[in-house]
């Protein structure tokens, strides 16, 4: 469904993405890990569209989506993005976040808009909070309620960016479970993350970075338990001494 080719981004001299290969198929959960400033958040904003590559494709569904001339606003539609830390607009309810992009993107009325809103705040077991500002909402709850706006539109593809990691870790459970209902539902999600034990339950492939290079990358067991490469060794072992 998703195929990286070459892709490679640069910020000034410093080059952050050095000729990265990915494929995701259909229903599969991809783990990316690495260290700090090794590129996952820039490989997930690559793909969302939200930063121009320098070299390299990318293929969404066979299309070429890195390509200038197409329509990244409705290429991006097809892919949800959540971040590291919660980005609701706090002057509106958890309803108002979740219904607005259906409302001002998509035309649709109110009332179509606040349905298919609570439909989502019910998937993630948010339907009592509907009419909630985001500062009486838990972190964990802020997160599940950026999860459903990114399910808005049903997206092809979910784009997670560290989204437990501003988390205080009692509420990390919570968000956890609804990516891995999601996954077992069968969203296609690129997941970048340090929850190596969630990396293990439910990624089906761990891709390694380190300096921008996929060092190493196969089966979520196989990689988090007996990875091959020094550099893939080292950071899990240097991984699992900080915890
Ligand atoms: N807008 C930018 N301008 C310049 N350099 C950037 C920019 N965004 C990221 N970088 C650099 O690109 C490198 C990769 O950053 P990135 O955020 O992708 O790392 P990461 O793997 O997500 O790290 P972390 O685990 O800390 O989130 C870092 O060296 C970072 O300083
Ligand atoms: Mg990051």
């Amino acid at each position: 469904m998703l195929s990286l080719r070459g892709v490679r981004k640069t910020y000034g001299e410093r080059v952050v993405l050095d000729g990265v290969d990915i494929d995701v198929a259909e229903h599969e959960v991809v783990v990316l890990i690495g260290a700090s400033g090794s590129g996952k958040s820039t490989l997930l904003r690559c793909v969302d569209l939200l930063e121009d590559i320098d070299d390299g494709r990318i293929l969404l569904d066979g299309r070429d989506i890195s390509d200038p001339r197409i329509d990244a606003d409705a290429a991006r539609q097809a892919m949800g993005m959540v971040f590291q830390s919660y980005n609701l607009f706090p002057h509106m309810t958890a309803l108002g976040n979740v219904a607005l992009a259906p409302r001002v993107v998509h035309g649709a009325t109110r009332r179509d808009a606040d349905d298919r809103g609570r439909e989502l705040l019910e998937r993630v077991g948010l339907a009592d909070k509907a009419d909630a500002y985001p500062d009486h909402l838990s972190g964990g709850q802020q997160q599940r309620v950026a999860i459903a706006r990114a399910l808005a539109y049903d997206p092809r593809l979910l784009l997670l960016d560290e989204i437990t990691s501003a988390l205080d870790p009692e509420l990390v459970g919570e968000v956890l479970e609804l990516v891995g209902g999601l996954a077992e539902a069968g969203s296609t999600i690129v997941m970048a993350t340090h929850e190596m034990a969630f990396a293990r339950d439910v990624a089906d492939t761990v891709f390694f970075l380190d300096g921008g290079r996929i060092v190493e990358s196969g089966p979520a067991a196989t990689l988090l338990t007996a990875p091959e490469h020094e550099r893939t060794k080292a950071f899990l072992r240097r991984f699992t001494a900080g915890r």
